[in-house]
């Protein structure tokens, strides 16, 4: 029976790490996953990770499962991550929480939810998004549709075009937002833009699903979370998915939660269960180490402190990454202008290079970047950049 299956297409961004794995040129530079680089190009464990993990194997608190929903404290201090210590949401204790594996996991609980108890809801998805989030919706049978958001002429957000198809869609669909740094564009609403989609959200009675990968990557832990408490008004409905993968470096512990905001603390019950069940016939309950070591972290003053440093020298990086790449493409003669690339947030700059171009960088020169012309700006350090420029200009022709 297996003879007749045919071989699945490799994941669009993690195919092509497996693919640069296999490349044997020595040259080699791999600009696809979003995974944070030093500027020595290694992918550092936090100092306050090492701590917290030293902290952990001395307290050696056993080895059975967590609950389904994984870790109370943990959940706690996710909340208020996300929506702040003293938000309204957090301090009337509406928002049901679930510990999950990474931020994919989070999404996967949250469409299996959807399959579940909003079965008629179609989830949109911004034009255009992380290439996975439709495989993770597909699998979990939920329908999807598209808005518009990223305008190619002015490597903007198209407000415009955004709100008017939000003022298009059916009651009750589901609408997935990027909490920050959207993936693969970089483009973010304003807060005064937020304003106006949430409103526009509000008042078609929709859904806001936020995947929130990024939080601490644009402008600051907080400030990253402005959009998404825009949403949470009292007493209204959303879903966050967050990722602790790029903030805390934790990317292979698989460390996540999705919270899901109701409008009245009543609902928190009923609405967790249904979490629970779908979690249960997945994966059962959480892995517990990453989260772990996020919850040892953000409990204690000084590590939380050492990790804030932590995520600003990487923002601070990446940033400084971003000035240096459109200063090297200007010294190679790249024709075009792109510094549109600074003003885009997170670890990723949508350079608008062409299929065919970031074939011929991957096949002429082994520089590795997603198809849509997606660059991880964090993997480009002092001394591989003018290199990366100087390609560019061979395959821009
Ligand atoms: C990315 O977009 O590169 C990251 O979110 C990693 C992944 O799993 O795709």
């Amino acid at each position: 029976m297996f003879e007749t299956i045919e071989e699945a297409p490799r994941d669009a961004i993690l195919g092509l790490t497996a693919a640069f794995r296999e490349d044997d040129r020595p040259e080699k530079i791999n600009l696809s996953v979003g995974v944070y680089q030093d500027e020595t190009g290694k992918t550092p464990i936090l100092d306050c990770v090492r701590t917290a993990e030293r902290r952990l194997a001395d307290e050696a608190a056993g080895k059975s499962y967590l609950p389904i929903s994984g870790d109370v404290q943990y959940g706690e201090m996710v909340r208020q991550l996300a929506f702040g210590a003293e938000h309204e949401a957090v301090e009337s204790c509406r928002i049901a929480l679930a510990q999950t594996p990474g931020g994919t996991g989070a999404l996967r609980v949250a469409g299996d939810f959807m399959k579940a108890n909003l079965p008629k809801a179609t989830l949109w998805l911004s034009g255009p998004t992380w290439p996975n989030h439709p495989n993770i919706f597909e699998a979990a049978g939920v329908p999807m549709q598209t808005y518009p958001y990223f305008d190619q002429g002015s490597n903007g957000l198209d407000l415009e075009a955004t709100l008017d198809a939000i003022g298009k869609m059916p009651k009750g669909d589901v609408i997935l937002l990027h909490g920050c740094c959207h993936n693969p564009t970089g483009i973010d609403p304003t807060l005064e833009q937020w304003q106006k989609i949430a409103d526009a959200v509000d008042s078609r009675k929709l859904i806001p699903l936020l995947d929130f990968a990024y939080q601490g990557f644009a402008d600051g832990i907080d400030q990253d979370a402005a959009g998404l408490r825009v949403f949470a008004k009292p007493g209204a409905e959303l879903l966050v998915c967050s990722s602790f993968s790029k903030n805390f470096g934790l990317y292979r512990e698989r460390v996540g939660a999705l919270s899901i905001v109701c409008p009245s603390p009543d609902s928190v019950a009923a609405v967790q269960s249904q979490m629970n069940r779908v979690i249960r016939a997945n994966y059962s309950n959480p892995p517990a180490h990453g989260a772990a070591i996020v919850n040892c972290i953000l409990r204690d003053s000084e590590l939380r402190a050492n990790w804030e440093k932590e995520v600003a020298t990487m923002r601070d990086r990446i940033n400084g990454m971003r000035q240096q790449f459109v200063d090297a493409l200007d010294e190679q003669g790249v024709p075009g202008d792109y510094s549109f690339m600074t003003e885009q947030r997170g670890m990723f700059s949508f350079s608008g290079l062409t299929k065919a171009q970031v074939d011929a960088l991957r096949e002429q020169h082994a520089i590795y970047i997603v198809g849509s012309g997606r660059i991880n700006v964090a993997g480009l350090t002092p001394s591989n950049v003018g290199h990366v420029a100087e390609a560019i200009r061979m395959v821009i022709g």
